[in-house]
């Protein structure tokens, strides 16, 4: 991804430009000289408030978004009231024009960026609490692309996400003058406002000269003007669009066990969004504050970030496009982990297993049915109690060897991990009998002192599927020997030798509000303001199923770590992993998550539902979270919560079968007699099973391709499963695309996502495509168009210009692993492809001389060399590209040559719009050539 070159004409040095900037918008306000594009003025349509002696703003920031709002309550707040239907969706209380802070002197320049200090406008409080006079903005130049924006109070410590946690270091030597692309200016009336601009295109990227500029100890407020409405991202929520509704829609984000079927706030926190700016360049934020807050997203553009904690941490990166701008991002907050080559494969999982023979049963039917499947999960049915790190020894007696079964059969097995330890002293000793009095998770527990505190220093219990539970604080480093043991005692002591764990329940959950003492009323736990979180209403209470603000962790107190509970979670649980397979790679699904989490653990989407509906969402969901910097998701398959039907099953196989993660797993259902029936394939008829093999066999074909991406991910911040819009980010159609996606840049995914139906509108931006299954080309592009897609049939399109590796699928990824390889070669408009191949063992550590890469090149059509880039890897067997198949030909080629050599015609062939050419035998790790004549 090249730099956009830096503008060339002649600039005033940093200083000078800078004290300039100031005096002109100082004297002229209108500030359009420098491109900031305010214009704060009165609008005609809200002279209706002439009596209030406050001017209202252009842009309306709600002033009174907690509820009863009233004329009176907001004028108090010194706002503007304005009657409106309830059709209307602007906020009635709005901040006047003058609301917030001004500059308290010149703007200071040091060699890493600029620091403004700024002084209150006097208005009323807010919520009763007494305001920060002055503030301090830091901005901080960290490289061309990358910039902070830090507003705190003057001389006051406030909380701040502690390094160990994410670290982006800024880096010893500022980015020169020249070279940045962006410029950042300042304004002062009639508020404070900083603008940053992107030189090469004057687009607005992040301007918070709005008003209502807030800073109080539990109320931090600050709004941001775009420069258009192509805003991305923020979660975990349900999105109804992978583009964001920016009518006035609010979004609180502090992580909640709750499942993605409302618009509340889910089990991540990701304080990130992307703006996609006019040209197709696309800037991405990231508010570094876990704090619980709310974004408000309005029709000016603009966004209105409200939390109540923690300091005001924006970091802005600047991408030449949106894959850019993801992969600046992870750069700073941490590349998404790579899995081991297994987890690639097709999973199966449910919640409800009765005993070990019900899973036996699965998975001998699974296999009976020669169904491509890698992993077994397990999930708390299998405990003792729902105790973790046990196993029931009467109901699940023999769960060791149905372990080593799957590993003969070269299979793996994953098992829950959710924090709660069991603290019931009843069931401590049943578990002990069960396990041996070795199983002291508790006691051990308590011992080291690594629980969570309540607020007078005692061990915290609420409840969770054991019962009482005590929670392991994973933000105290000494976490990490007591885990280990336990993960140990598990493999080595119970002998269930997990290959990977599946962390739970982490937002952290529990089922009675704050602990089984309930909380106390603090002002942490009924803070002046609420967001609008699930289960804030009536009372205004933060800890709903969850546990009190006021309990205390080494990082913090609860009230400020919440959203990071998982994320420490997942860091302890990557480390110990690391230690228990010393030199091999974990892996770590997470529900629960905070920015920078993809880094240490892989993410799927919850308990989602049975519903059509859900298969969309579970796209939008997934294309979210590969912005959020997490490569490797899926959601349930077939849906978790509910009933599945055949149909729905069989098209959400098709669909999943090309999320990165494709695993089965389905709920338990309501009630002891009232299970929900099996959705595994072999739980189906022979029809259906045949229809999901066609998917899944694609996928276990395309997984060097996959792994590839992964492997890109990992290294470069690249995206795995995306939107259209990151790879035609000037195709205005493409940018709300949200019911197909990519898989990196040359698979293109459209699905059946409604019952009944045998076509689907598919939107080709302009490029070669061709279908996968028949070469044929797709000959409209871009537009819509309509796919017929029976119910035997999936939509999989190749983008041209790209070389695709593939290897002969089998029913394991390490039965395929072994088996010949292939390149598929999709030519572009120029007759030429590209691509690039990862190979490693698959379960290594990744470091320099761990794998090795091929790539593919085309410098003339027709001409195509593999040139091994970097060969530190080679296979334990020999393995060899066997078959190229080239898309876009519309003959078979009159000759070619493999290394120089006329390749025998009878290894040439033309099949449906493909031209294969076969038996090259060429190692892999070779260095090759090929042509062929085009008419
Ligand atoms: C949570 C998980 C779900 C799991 C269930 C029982 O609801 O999200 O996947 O099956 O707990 O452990």
């Amino acid at each position: 991804m090249a730099d956009t070159p830096p503008e060339t004409p002649k600039r005033r040095s940093g200083k000078k430009r800078l004290i300039f900037v100031v005096i002109l918008i100082l004297v002229t306000a209108a500030a359009l000289a420098v491109g900031i594009s305010l214009n704060l003025t009165l609008k005609d349509d809200e002279d209706d408030t002439a009596s209030v002696p406050v001017k209202t703003a252009r842009f309306l920031v709600n002033c009174h978004p907690d509820n009863d709002a009233s004329k009176s309550r907001c004028e108090e707040r010194g706002c503007i009231w304005v009657e409106r239907t309830d059709a209307d969706k602007k906020p009635k209380c709005s901040f006047p024009e003058a609301y917030g802070y001004k500059m308290a002197g010149d703007p200071e320049e040091h060699a890493h960026g600029v620091k403004v200090m700024l002084t209150r406008i006097d208005t009323p409080p807010l919520y009763g609490m007494t305001p920060y006079i002055n503030l301090t903005v830091a901005v901080e130049f960290h490289t061309d692309k990358r910039l902070r924006i830090k507003i705190m109070p003057t001389d006051v410590h406030r909380f701040e996400i502690p390094e160990e946690a994410i670290n982006i270091t800024s880096p010893s030597q500022p980015p020169s003058n020249e070279t940045r692309l962006y410029d950042v200016t300042f304004q002062t009336d009639p508020v404070f406002g900083l603008s940053v601009t992107r030189r090469s295109t004057n687009a607005t990227i992040f301007n918070t000269s709005l008003p209502g500029l807030a800073f109080y100890p539990q109320l931090l407020q600050v709004s941001v003007l775009l420069q258009n409405s192509y805003v991305y991202g923020f979660g975990e929520h349900k999105h109804m669009s992978f583009r964001h509704d920016m009518n006035y829609r609010r979004w609180s984000i502090f992580t909640r066990d709750e499942a993605p079927v409302h618009d509340w706030n889910l089990y991540g926190a990701q304080p990130v969004y992307m703006n996609v700016e006019d040209e197709g360049k696309a800037n991405l934020v990231f508010l570094k504050n876990s704090n619980a807050l709310e974004v408000f997203l309005q029709p000016d553009p603009s966004i209105t970030f409200r939390s109540i904690g923690g300091v005001l941490d924006f970091y802005v990166f600047l991408g030449d496009s949106p894959g850019e701008a993801v992969s600046l991002y992870t750069k700073a907050v941490g590349q998404p982990v790579l899995p081991p080559y297994w987890a690639l494969g097709y999973q199966l999982s449910r919640w409800g297993y009765t005993n070990i023979s019900d899973m036996w049963m699965v998975i001998n039917r699974t296999r009976a049915a020669q169904i491509p499947y890698d992993v077994q999960w397990a999930d708390i049915d299998s405990l003792f109690k729902q105790f973790i790190f046990t196993y029931d020894r009467s109901e699940w007696a023999g769960m060791p060897d149905l372990i080593q079964d799957l590993h003969d059969h070269h299979q793996h097995f994953i098992i829950i991990v959710d924090p709660g330890v069991g603290a019931n002293q009843t069931i401590i000793a049943q578990a002990k009998n069960n396990s041996g009095p070795e199983y002291n998770m508790y006691e051990d527990g308590e011992q080291a002192g690594i629980f969570v505190k309540d607020a007078n220093g005692d061990t915290l219990i609420g409840e969770v599927w054991p019962g009482l539970t005590a929670y392991p604080d994973f933000t105290n480093q000494s976490v990490v020997d007591w885990y280990e043991k336990y993960v140990r005692f598990y493999r080595e002591h119970e002998n269930i030798t997990v290959d990977a764990l599946w962390i739970d329940m982490n937002e952290p959950s529990s089922f009675v509000p704050g602990s089984i003492h309930g909380c106390n009323r603090t002002t942490w736990d009924y803070p002046p303001y609420v967001p609008q979180i699930l289960g804030a209403d009536p009372d205004g209470k933060m800890f709903d199923k969850t546990m009190c603000m006021t309990a205390q962790q080494a990082w913090g107190q609860h009230y400020d770590v919440h959203s990071l509970y998982a994320h420490a979670m997942a860091m302890r649980t990557d480390e110990v992993l690391k230690r228990v397979f010393p030199g091999k790679r974990p892996w770590t699904m997470t529900r629960s998550n905070f920015a920078g989490t993809g880094h240490y653990a892989t993410k799927w989407m919850g308990d989602n539902r049975s519903w059509w509906s859900q298969m969309h969402l579970s796209i939008i969901g997934i294309m979210e979270y590969s912005l959020f910097g997490f490569s490797f998701n899926g959601a349930d398959i077939c849906g978790f919560w509910r009933e599945t039907t055949y149909e729905m099953c069989l098209r959400w196989h098709q669909l999943g079968a090309f999320y990165p993660f494709a695993r089965n797993h389905n709920a338990k259902g309501p009630g002891e007699t009232t299970d929900f029936k099996h959705q595994d394939p072999g739980a189906f008829d022979q029809r259906f099973i045949d229809i999901v093999k066609q998917p899944l066999m694609t996928r276990y074909r395309l997984l060097p391709y996959l792994y590839t991406l992964l492997y890109k991910a990992h290294l470069e911040g690249d995206t795995v499963m995306r939107p259209l819009m990151f790879d035609f980010p000037a195709d205005l159609k493409a940018r709300d695309v949200d019911r197909q996606f990519l898989l990196g840049s040359a698979l293109l995914i459209s699905p059946v996502l409604e019952p009944n139906v045998t076509n689907v509108e598919a939107y080709f931006p302009k490029a070669r495509w061709y279908e996968y299954n028949t070469g044929e080309e797709v000959t409209s592009v871009g537009q819509t168009n309509n796919l017929y897609t029976p119910l035997e049939k999936f939509n999989l399109h190749l983008r041209g210009g790209h070389v695709i590796p593939w290897q002969t699928p089998a029913l394991t990824t390490y039965e395929s692993r072994k088996k010949d390889m292939g390149l598929i070669v999709a030519l572009d408009e120029n007759w030429k492809a590209q691509g690039e191949l990862f190979l490693d063992d698959g379960e290594s550590d990744v470091n320099d001389t761990s794998y090795s890469t091929i790539s593919f090149q085309m410098e003339k059509a027709g001409e195509m060399k593999i040139i091994p880039k970097k060969i530190d890897y080679s296979p334990s067997e020999p393995l060899q590209f066997e078959t190229i198949e080239i898309y876009g030909l519309s003959a078979l080629p009159q000759s070619v040559f493999v290394d120089g050599v006329l390749h025998s015609q009878q290894n040439i062939r033309y099949f449906n719009k493909v031209v294969q050419i076969i038996g090259l035998q060429w190692s892999v790790l070779g260095s090759h050539n090929i042509t062929w004549s085009v008419y």
